[in-house]
């Protein structure tokens, strides 16, 4: 795998601190609102059992699974619910959790349809950020990292389905996905 990586762009040390901090802004921000952090599958996985450790306050949390990307490096601008959430978040301090806010289209699609559910507040944590990306006008209220535009793998990013599991951010040889 780490033939495949012109380098590491953050390291784990980098993630950890900069989850560490998250945590503990989600803490002060949402005393006393239990509030409920949604895992959006599968790119976030890995940050998002992090982050909810670096949380110091009750909190619940839940998983929803959406598709655009598939096996191609472009997303595509359709977004499927491949697993919704388990219950109800009608009334609830919404955090939904992502990996990555690149064009945007996703967390569009997702922050709008949590919010026609009545959810209380509905904010976006992420760890990375490429806003150079953007197709649609969407801004996280809690970023990790801005980044450029190289294509990321590790720590939960995927290239077709590989390279989730580098404990690291890498930017990834062109010649692998070209
Ligand atoms: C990735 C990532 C975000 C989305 C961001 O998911 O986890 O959900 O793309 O891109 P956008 O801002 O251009 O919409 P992907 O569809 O690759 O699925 P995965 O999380 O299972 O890897």
């Amino acid at each position: 795998m780490i033939n495949d990586i012109v380098k590491v762009l953050i390291s784990k040390e980098e993630i950890t601190k900069k989850v560490n901090e998250l945590g503990a802004l989600i803490s002060k921000d949402y005393k006393g609102k239990n509030p409920l952090l949604i895992c959006i599958l599968k790119g976030s996985c890995i940050f998002f059992a992090d982050l909810v450790r670096a949380v110091k306050i009750p909190l619940e949390i839940d998983f929803l699974a959406v598709s655009s990307y598939g096996a191609s490096a472009t997303t595509t601008g359709e977004v499927k619910v491949v697993k919704d959430l388990d219950k109800s978040i009608d009334g609830r301090h919404v955090i939904i959790v992502e990996d990555i806010v690149d064009t945007g289209l996703t967390l569009n699609f997702i922050k709008q349809m949590l919010m026609r559910r009545n959810t209380l507040s509905t904010k976006i944590c992420t760890l990375l950020d490429k806003p150079s990306r953007r197709k649609l006008q969407i801004s996280p209220d809690y970023t990790g990292f801005e980044v450029e535009n190289h294509f990321l793998v590790g720590y939960g990013l995927d290239y077709a389905e590989k390279y989730r599991n580098l404990p690291d951010v890498c930017i990834l040889k062109p010649e692998i996905y070209q």
